[in-house]
C-alpha cells in the first residue's frame, strides 16, 4: 500500500442540502452532508420533532425527497404537528415503523436524500435480545443506518432522548460513530433554545441556533442579544448583562442573582443556565477576595429566557450580579451595565476570547458601561468598587 500525500487526495467538494432553516444550517457548517449521519440530542418536549418537519418540509419544498421515520409517534400525531408547521410540512411522506430490518429496507427501496429517525431509541432490531433504547440496540441501528446512508448517499438524522442528568444513555454511546452530534438545549418551559453542534466532522462546533417556540413552530431569532436587553429589568439589584459568544456570534443575555438569608446549612446554591462548579467557583472568589461572604445565605442565579452558557467569560457578570443583590445595590442606571471576564482563583481578572466582538454587540445595542478585562481593570476587587459605585439616578421632580 502506498501513502498518498493529503493534497494528492482527491476530495470532491460536498453539496449541502441546506434545510432553509437558517439557524440549523449554520451549526451543520452549510447544511446536511448527503450520506452523513447526524445525531440530534435533546431533552422530551424541546422540539426535536418540531425542527425536523420543518427542516424535512422545507426540504420537500425545494424538490429534494425526504423521508420521516416515525417511531414514537403515529402517523396522525405527526401530521397534527405538521399542520401547525404550515404547508410544508404536510408534504413529507412519513412511515410509522420501529423495526429495524423494515425501516432499512424502506430506505433502501425510496433512497430519499434526507431520511429522519425519530427516535432512535425505539428501534429495534429483531436479532438482539436487549430492550429498545439498550446500548446494544442503538448501536446496531446507528451502525446500520450508516452503512445505508453511506450506501445510498441519504443524509439521516438520527433524534435521541437525552435526560435532565445529561445521560444520553443510548445516543452517548453513539457520538463516536456519527459525524455530527447537535445538542438542543434550554428549559421546556421556558420560551428560548440553543442548538449547537457538540462535535461536527464537516464544521465547526463553534455555531449555536437561537430559536424561540412559537405556535407556529420553532422560530429562528436573529436578534436575540435584542430581546434579551429589553427585557432585563435594569433598575432591580442583582441583574447584570453577560457579554457571551454563541460560536462565533456575540450574544447579550441578562444574568439574574438572587441572595436571601438563611439558616438551612449548608445553604442552597442554585444555578440555571450555568455550571454549578461555575457558580460554587464564583462564590468562593467572591468571599475571598471580594469581600461578599455569602456563608449564610441562598444565592440563586439564573439566565434569562432559558439561555445555558458554558464559558468562564460568564463569571464577571455573574459576580457582580450575586454582589449587587447581596448588597441590594443596583449595577444598571437607565442603561443596564454589561460585564464579561474570567476570574482567578486569585481575584484577578483574565482575558477571554473575541474581546472586541463583545464590546462591538454591547454597544450596538447601547449599553455603553462595560466592565471586562484591562489594564484598568485587574481584578474582582476592582470591579466590584466600579460596579457598585450608584450610577447617577435622574431625581424625580
Ligand atoms: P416536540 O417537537 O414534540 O418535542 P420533542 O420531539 O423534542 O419531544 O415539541 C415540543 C413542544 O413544543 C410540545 O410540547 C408542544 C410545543 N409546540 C409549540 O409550542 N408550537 C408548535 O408549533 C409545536 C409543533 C409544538
Ligand atoms: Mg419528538
Amino acid at each position: 500500500m502506498t501513502p498518498v500525500r493529503l493534497g494528492d487526495v482527491a476530495a470532491a467538494p460536498v453539496a449541502r442540502l441546506a434545510t432553509g432553516i437558517g439557524e440549523l444550517d449554520r451549526v451543520l457548517g452549510g447544511g446536511l452532508v448527503p450520506g452523513s449521519l447526524v445525531l440530534l440530542g435533546g431533552s422530551p418536549g424541546i422540539g426535536k420533532s418540531t425542527i425536523v418537519t420543518s427542516a424535512l418540509g422545507n426540504l420537500a419544498a425545494a424538490g429534494r425527497s425526504v423521508l420521516y421515520v416515525s417511531g414514537e409517534e403515529s402517523a396522525e400525531q405527526v401530521r397534527l404537528r405538521a399542520e401547525r408547521l404550515g404547508p410544508g410540512a404536510l408534504a413529507v411522506p412519513i412511515v410509522a415503523e420501529t423495526d429495524l430490518d423494515a425501516v432499512v429496507a424502506t430506505v433502501e427501496a425510496e433512497r430519499p436524500a434526507v431520511c429522519v429517525v425519530d427516535s432512535v431509541q425505539v428501534l429495534h432490531a429483531a436479532e438482539l435480545t436487549g430492550a429498545p433504547g439498550s446500548v446494544g440496540q442503538v448501536r446496531e441501528v446507528a451502525g446500520r443506518l450508516m452503512r445505508v446512508a453511506k450506501a445510498s448517499g441519504t443524509a439521516v438524522v438520527l433524534v435521541g432522548h437525552v435526560t435532565k442528568e445529561g445521560a444520553l444513555a443510548g445516543p452517548r454511546a453513539l457520538e463516536h460513530l456519527v459525524d455530527c452530534v447537535l445538542s438542543f438545549e434550554g428549559e421546556r418551559e421556558r420560551t428560548y433554545r440553543t442548538l449547537r453542534a457538540l462535535k461536527n466532522r464537516f464544521g465547526s462546533t463553534n455555531e449555536a441556533g437561537v430559536f424561540e417556540m412559537r405556535e407556529e413552530g420553532l422560530v429562528e431569532v436573529e436578534d436575540a442579544s435584542a430581546r434579551f436587553v429589553a427585557e432585563a429589568s435594569r433598575r432591580a439589584p442583582g441583574s447584570a448583562i453577560l457579554c457571551a459568544m454563541e460560536g462565533s456570534r456575540p450574544l447579550l443575555v441578562e444574568v439574574q442573582a438572587l441572595v436571601a438569608p438563611t439558616d438551612v446549612v449548608p445553604p442552597r446554591r442554585m444555578a440555571n443556565g450555568i455550571d454549578r462548579n461555575r457558580l460554587a467557583l464564583v462564590l468562593a472568589v467572591l468571599a475571598r477576595h471580594g469581600g461578599v461572604a455569602l456563608g449564610s445565605a441562598d444565592v440563586f442565579v439564573s439566565l434569562a429566557g432559558g439561555v445555558r452558557v458554558d464559558e468562564p467569560a460568564a463569571d464577571l457578570a455573574i459576580a457582580i450580579a450575586i454582589a449587587s443583590a447581596a448588597r441590594g445595590i443596583p449595577l444598571g442606571g437607565d442603561r443596564p451595565l454589561a460585564a464579561f471576564g474570567e476570574l482567578g482563583l486569585t481575584g484577578e481578572l483574565r482575558h477571554v476570547t473575541h474581546p472586541d466582538r463583545r464590546l462591538a454587540e454591547a454597544a450596538k445595542f447601547g449599553l455603553d458601561r462595560t466592565l471586562h478585562p484591562g489594564p484598568d481593570l485587574p481584578d474582582l476587587a476592582t470591579a466590584l468598587r466600579r460596579a457598585l459605585t450608584r450610577p447617577e439616578v435622574p431625581q424625580a421632580v
